[in-house]
């Protein structure tokens, strides 16, 4: 689909990588961004409008997707991420519901808002924002890891029945990126304004898988090899 006079509606849009969705996708002629916040501040950035949005919270959804009945491309994009010392940590279960409860449920209670929405407007399509942590673990990510390979599972089933709809479901995987996420890591970051503009173009090009760094790519290709890297994760990438 063309970004030019969509209507987006972007989860976690204030920071991050969802501020970088909304200025790539205005840059390129969008029409209306809907940025889904949990706390709405006075802005006056033309063409963005802030829409109270807790995806933990079904009412808010519900709320939130009334107020947007015009939108035609969906980016899943807010997201958590905490350690974990070890996956036998006695915190890992209470930190796997945490992340659960945003990162995966969080993504199929506001797929299912919307989904009637695209399908009233065209078909339009989806946006999951995943990782190259979808297809490996580093013990220390053990629980976010699992998230994301349960919204890529989520997000292989959605594709295929919205189909129907004429809706495009697509994954982005994408490795470290610069963002209040990783602040305080030192490793190699691509910046949300490169991953917003890689994802965009994917869904203009009518990807369904959209990889945008050099190691998620390698990540991905391993799976066919002896040496797959989920066997043998680096510490850092
Ligand atoms: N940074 C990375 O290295 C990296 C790599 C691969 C994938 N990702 C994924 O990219 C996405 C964006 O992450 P980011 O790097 O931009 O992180 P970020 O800077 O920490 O931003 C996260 C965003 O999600 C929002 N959010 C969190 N919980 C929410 C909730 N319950 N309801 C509504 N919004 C909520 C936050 O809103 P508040 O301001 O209210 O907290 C914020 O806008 C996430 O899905 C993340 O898993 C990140």
């Amino acid at each position: 689909m063309e970004i030019q006079n969509a209507v987006l509606f972007i989860t976690g849009a204030n920071r991050g990588l969802g501020l970088a969705f909304a200025q790539e996708a205005l840059r390129r002629g969008a029409k209306k961004v809907y940025a889904g916040v949990r706390n709405p501040t006075e802005t006056n950035t033309p063409g963005i409008v802030q829409v109270k949005l807790d995806v933990t919270d079904a009412a808010s959804i519900i709320a939130a997707a009334k107020q947007c009945g015009d939108t035609t491309l969906l980016i899943n994009n807010a997201g958590i991420a905490r350690l974990n010392s070890s996956s036998l940590d006695a915190s890992m279960i209470d930190l796997s519901r945490e992340i659960f409860e945003t990162n995966y449920y969080g993504t199929i209670l506001v797929s299912q808002a919307f989904a009637p929405i695209l399908a009233k407007n065209g078909g339009g399509a989806v946006i999951n924002v995943l990782s190259d942590a979808t297809w490996f673990s580093r013990p220390m990510l053990a629980a976010y890891s699992a998230s994301k390979s349960a919204v890529w599972s989520f997000t292989n089933a959605l594709r295929i029945e919205l189909r129907n709809q004429n809706t495009a479901v697509s994954g982005l995987h994408v490795s470290f990126m610069d963002t209040d996420m990783t602040s305080g890591f030192e490793m190699k970051k691509t910046s949300p304004q490169d991953v917003a503009q890689a994802a965009l173009s994917g869904i203009e090009e009518g990807k369904e898988e959209i990889l945008v760094d050099d190691f998620t790519k390698a990540v991905k290709q391993s799976f066919a090899s002896e040496k797959t890297i989920y066997l043998n994760p680096p510490e850092i990438a």
